[in-house]
């Protein structure tokens, strides 16, 4: 306990600072977060600060199946509340059927993140993220490619859309747009805070009545020298580098945990080889992010390929020091493999199941506005071009 308390002390000691906004401009803070206690205020980029009237109109574009090419995806067929917004899949399937190379990402605490996606040090912004599952062509994911003034007409014609986006955009003269689409899907998606698990009751309200001893213990061996978990799944958001209010910057932060070793050189699979397919650059095969375990109880299967099914395969991979041998020449020093019984290994699953945050799995504000409709309405919801052409 007394690691776990430390490391959180130390991030909200950070958070307290101001945060660096330039002159004349609204600090974040005026926006009312509802942030569950101990959890920092995130950053927000100047050009898209947040409001109530964008977070829902996000909301709803968010769980909208008007953003794929063909009308039967949204971003939330991928991203499940239920399931901390993932899918349930070894790899996502898109709106055509494609299969991704890797597993749908929990946006759980995504306002965090130092960089967005599995291994891509380049992506930096939620807004940019977005385009790719909008109009990424390999594979295809949302397939919004070249329909960019469909979606506005689609959109255009809704009953209710005109006024959202008025509503959240008082200022622009044609408020419905590709950009203003993103910012707002961007701004629901940084109030996804999660910090609500039985770990952030202990952390925070200094709450044990649901942190079993169990997990107590498997908190220890996570924050221990022997298993070094928590070295790479670092902060109160066990994950890699994160950025939020009054932080000191860091560098985005990759490694190889020994997945893979096809040629006896370190190689990964085509396509998931991690940094390296961004960089090139024969250290980064097979680099990837630290995710956040909040929430990992919930969202099997794991790894960037789904390609390890249960929490216990996971510590057993670590345990191996990497599934692929000890003798990886391009795994991180900190997977060096270690003895572990089964009590201990059941105390370890513990302790990742402290972090599931049940309010956050079916808090109301993150749930689709569309599905308290009767189910005639909501087609008519859902097929708004249909029904606005018929009126
Ligand atoms: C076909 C399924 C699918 C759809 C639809 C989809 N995503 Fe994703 N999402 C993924 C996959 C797969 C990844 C991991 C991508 C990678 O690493 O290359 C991901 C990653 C992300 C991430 C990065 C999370 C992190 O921690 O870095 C964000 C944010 C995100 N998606 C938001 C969205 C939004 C917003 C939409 C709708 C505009 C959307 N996604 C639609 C499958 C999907
Ligand atoms: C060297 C840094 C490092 C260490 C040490 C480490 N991890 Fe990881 N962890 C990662 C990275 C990077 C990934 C993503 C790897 C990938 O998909 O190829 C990951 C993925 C995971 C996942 C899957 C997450 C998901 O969303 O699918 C779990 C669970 C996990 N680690 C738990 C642990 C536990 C438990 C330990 C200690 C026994 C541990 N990690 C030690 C870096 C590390």
């Amino acid at each position: 306990m007394a690691v776990g308390t430390a490391l959180a002390a130390g991030w909200l000691g950070c958070a307290s600072s101001s945060g660096g906004d330039a002159p004349g401009e609204p600090p974040a803070m005026t926006y009312a977060w509802r942030l569950p206690i101990g959890m920092p205020v995130p950053l927000v980029p100047r050009d898209n600060p947040m409001s109530e009237a964008k977070v829902e109109l996000g909301r709803r574009l968010f769980y909208d199946s008007r953003l794929s090419g063909n009308q039967s995806f949204s971003c939330a067929s991928c991203h499940q509340q239920a399931l901390a917004f993932t899918d349930g899949k070894p790899r996502a399937v898109g709106s055509t059927g494609e299969v991704h190379p890797r597993a749908t990402m929990s946006l759980a605490n995504v306002a965090y993140n130092r960089s967005f996606n599995w291994g891509d040090p380049e992506k930096r912004r939620l807004e940019e993220q977005m385009l790719v599952p909008m109009f990424a062509t390999e594979p295809v994911e949302l397939g919004l490619a070249g329909l960019e003034e469909e979606l506005v007409r689609r959109l255009m014609a809704d009953a209710v859309y005109p006024q959202l986006f008025a509503a959240a955009y008082p200022s622009q003269p044609a408020p419905i747009s590709v950009d203003t689409v993103v910012a707002a899907i961007a701004s629901f998606e940084r109030t996804l805070v999660s910090g609500d698990s039985a770990y952030d009751r202990l952390l925070f309200w200094g709450d044990d009545s649901e942190f079993s001893s169990a997990a107590r213990r498997g908190m220890e061996l996570f924050f221990s020298e022997r298993t070094n978990c928590g070295r790479c799944h670092a902060s109160f958001n066990l994950s890699g580098a994160i950025e939020f209010e009054g932080a000191a910057p860091v560098r985005p932060d990759f490694h190889n945990t020994g997945l893979y070793n096809l040629d006896g050189r370190g190689a990964y699979p085509e396509r998931n080889r991690g940094v390296f397919e961004f960089t090139g650059k024969a250290n980064d095969m097979g680099r990837f992010r630290p995710p956040s375990l909040r929430n990992i109880e919930v969202t099997a299967p794991y790894m960037h390929d789904g390609s390890i099914a249960t929490l216990d395969a996971v510590i057993d991979h670590y345990a191996a020091g990497g599934r692929a041998g000890k003798d990886h020449p391009l795994k991180s020093d900190l997977v060096k493999g270690f003895e572990i019984d089964d009590g201990e290994k059941a105390d370890l699953v513990e302790f990742l199941r402290s972090l599931t945050d049940r309010q956050f799995l079916s808090d109301e504000r993150y749930s689709n506005p569309f599905s308290g409709l009767p189910d005639s309405d909501r087609d008519a919801e859902r097929r708004g071009v249909a029904r606005s052409l018929l009126r």
